[in-house]
C-alpha cells in the first residue's frame, strides 16, 4: 500500500476513550509502518485542559496499553508526538473554530501541503450538531479549505438515536458536506474477516451456487460478549444493545453475507447492494416484535469462575432500567435468493462465550441410504465463518468412521486465519483511517443504508414500548442468554450454534 497524501486530522473528543482507545493507536501503527507522510499533523479539539506535551503523554500512556505495537518505543513515539497538537476548546464556541482554522491555515503553508482536512467526530453524538455547525460557521469547508484538496468528516456511531433523529443528522451532515465526503464508522466493516465474506462469497466457484434458498435452510448471526456495560453506563442505558449493535454492526454483517454480487467492486456499487438487500427485509409488524423479537438484561451470575454483578447494579445504571442487554430476532428477506430462509440474529453482554460469527446451515438431505438411524445421525452441513476470535472458516459435513460399519460423524475442515498466513490483521481502525484518507467509501455505511437499517430496528423499538417488557433481569451472566431466545429458535425446530 501507498504512502498516504500529507493531511491533518482534526479529531473533536480528542481526549476521550474512543480516541485513546480506538483512534491513536491506529494512527500510530500506520505511522509506524510507514503510511504517513512527514507533512501529517494530528489536531486534538476537546474541552480538557492541557497542553501538547500533557496530551501527548496520555496518548502514550494509551498506546501502551491499546497499541498493537506495545511496548512502544519512546524514540518512534517522540516522533510521532512531533505530528500531535492539543487545542483546548469548546464545542459551541466559535473562537474555537477560528482557533483550529489558524492551526490548519499555519500548518498547511509552514510545511507547504495542501490542506486535506479530515474532521473526525469522536465525541458523543449530542455535540455533533455543534461541531457541524462550528465547522461551517467558521467556514472551514470553504473553497479556501477545498479547491483541490479534500474536506472530510468521519462520524461514529450511534448516527442517531432512531429513525427520525438518524434522517435529521443525516440531512445536517449533508447540509455541509457531500455524501462522498461523509464516513460512516461502522468498525465491523474494518475487520479481515468482514472483508473475507466477500472474498469467500465472490472468488469461489463452490459457495456461490450454493448460496440460496434452494440449498439453505437458514442462517444464525451471533455476535456474543462475557463483558458488560463497563464505564459506559451512561451511553449503554440509553441506547440498549438494539441500537447499539443491531442497527449497526448485525445489519452489516447480514447485508454482507446476503447482498447480491455487486456489478462491480466498487464502493457506491457495493453499498446499492446493501442497501436493495436491507430494504428486502421484512418488516415487523406488532405481531411480529412479540413473537421474534426477544430482548434480555444479565442478571447476576459468573463469567468463568469471577462473579460478576447484575446489570441493574452496575455503577450508573438505575435499578429500574429496563433497557435491553440481549436481543434475539427472527428475520426473513424478501427476495429471490433468500424467500422462505430464517435469518436469526442474536448479541448480547455477559454471554458464557465470547464469539462472533455467522453459522449458515445447509438443508437437510432428503433421503438417506443409511436407514432410519443414518438420517438421525447424519447432520445439516454448515460453513461458520468466524468473525472473532480465532477468526476463520469451518465447513462441516458427514464422514465415515473407521471401522466395519458404515457409521457416519460430523467432521471439520477448517480454514484459521492465523496458521495460514501466519500474520495477524491489521486492526479494523487502522484499515478504515486508511481508506478514509486514501478516499475509499466502500467499507463505510451509506445514507440510505444506515436509514433502511434505522426504519426496520426504529419499528421494534417501537413496538417494545408499546407491550409490556419482560421481567428483568431474565438471564444469568455467563449464560448464553434468556430461555425466550432459545425458545424462539426451537419452536421452528432448530437449535443455536453454541459450540
Ligand atoms: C461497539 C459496541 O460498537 O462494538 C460495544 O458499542 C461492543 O458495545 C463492541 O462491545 C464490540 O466490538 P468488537 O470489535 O469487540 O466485536
Amino acid at each position: 500500500m501507498a504512502e498516504l497524501k500529507p493531511s491533518i486530522i482534526v479529531i473533536f473528543g480528542a481526549s476521550g476513550d474512543l480516541a485513546h482507545i480506538k483512534i491513536f493507536p491506529a494512527l500510530y501503527s500506520l505511522w509506524e509502518d510507514g503510511f504517513f507522510p512527514d507533512s501529517f499533523f494530528i489536531a486534538g479539539f476537546a474541552r480538557t485542559d492541557m497542553d501538547d506535551e500533557t496530551f501527548r503523554k496520555t496518548i502514550l500512556d494509551a498506546l501502551n496499553v491499546n497499541c498493537r505495537k506495545k511496548p512502544i518505543n519512546e524514540d518512534d513515539f517522540l516522533n510521532f508526538s512531533k505530528h500531535i497538537f492539543y487545542l483546548k476548546s469548546k464545542y459551541d464556541d466559535e473562537s474555537s473554530y477560528k482557533e483550529l482554522g489558524k492551526f490548519i491555515k499555519s500548518k498547511a503553508s509552514e510545511y507547504n501541503i495542501p490542506k486535506n482536512i479530515v474532521y473526525y467526530l469522536s465525541t458523543p453524538p449530542n455535540v455533533y450538531i455543534k461541531i457541524i455547525d462550528g465547522i461551517q460557521n467558521a467556514n472551514l469547508t470553504s473553497s479556501e479549505f477545498k479547491g483541490d484538496n479534500f474536506s472530510r468528516i468521519v462520524v461514529e456511531k450511534p448516527f442517531g438515536y432512531d429513525y427520525e433523529s438518524a434522517k435529521d443528522l443525516n440531512n445536517k451532515i449533508l447540509s455541509v458536506f457531500k455524501e462522498e465526503e461523509v464516513y460512516r464508522i461502522d468498525h465491523y466493516l474494518g475487520k479481515e474477516t468482514v472483508q473475507n465474506i466477500f472474498a469467500f462469497r465472490f472468488s469461489n466457484a463452490i459457495f456461490e451456487p450454493l448460496w440460496n434458498n434452494k440449498y439453505i435452510d437458514h442462517i444464525q448471526i451471533s455476535a456474543l460478549e462475557p463483558i458488560g456495560v463497563g464505564f459506559r453506563a451512561g451511553y449503554f442505558d440509553k441506547s440498549g444493545i438494539i441500537r447499539d449493535m443491531m442497527q449497526n454492526h448485525m445489519m452489516q454483517l447480514l447485508s454482507s453475507v446476503a447482498i447480491e454480487p455487486p456489478a462491480i467492486f466498487h464502493a457506491d456499487d457495493i453499498r446499492n447492494e446493501k442497501a436493495k438487500l436491507l430494504k428486502s427485509i421484512r418488516p415487523f409488524s406488532l405481531n411480529d416484535v412479540k413473537n421474534f423479537a426477544v430482548r434480555g438484561q444479565y442478571d447476576r451470575g459468573f463469567i468463568g469462575n469471577k462473579s460478576v454483578i447484575s446489570y441493574k447494579e452496575e455503577k450508573g445504571i438505575p435499578p429500574n432500567s429496563t433497557t435491553d442487554t440481549y436481543a434475539a430476532l427472527r428475520l426473513f428477506v424478501d427476495n429471490y435468493r433468500w424467500a422462505g430462509v430464517p435469518f436469526y440474529l442474536r448479541s448480547g453482554k455477559r454471554l458464557k462465550k465470547h464469539k462472533t460469527e455467522i453459522a449458515v446451515f445447509f438443508k437437510k438431505l432428503p433421503y438417506s441410504l443409511y436407514g432410519k438411524d443414518g438420517m438421525e445421525k447424519i447432520k445439516q452441513n454448515s460453513i461458520i465463518i468466524t468473525i472473532q476470535p480465532n477468526e476463520g472458516i469451518s465447513i462441516n459435513f458427514g464422514a465415515k468412521t473407521p471401522g466395519f460399519k458404515m457409521d457416519i460423524e460430523p467432521v471439520n475442515m477448517v480454514f484459521n486465519y492465523k496458521s495460514s498466513f501466519k500474520l495477524s490483521p491489521p486492526e479494523a481502525y487502522e484499515r478504515l483511517i486508511y481508506d478514509i484518507i486514501v478516499g475509499d467509501q466502500t467499507l463505510f455505511a451509506r445514507y440510505d443504508d444506515t436509514l433502511i437499517a434505522w426504519q426496520f430496528i426504529t419499528s421494534i423499538i417501537n413496538g417494545w414500548e408499546k407491550i409490556e417488557p419482560p421481567v428483568f433481569p431474565n438471564y444469568e451472566a455467563g449464560s448464553w442468554g434468556p430461555k425466550e431466545a432459545d425458545d424462539l429458535i426451537n419452536a421452528d425446530g432448530r437449535l443455536w450454534n453454541n459450540n
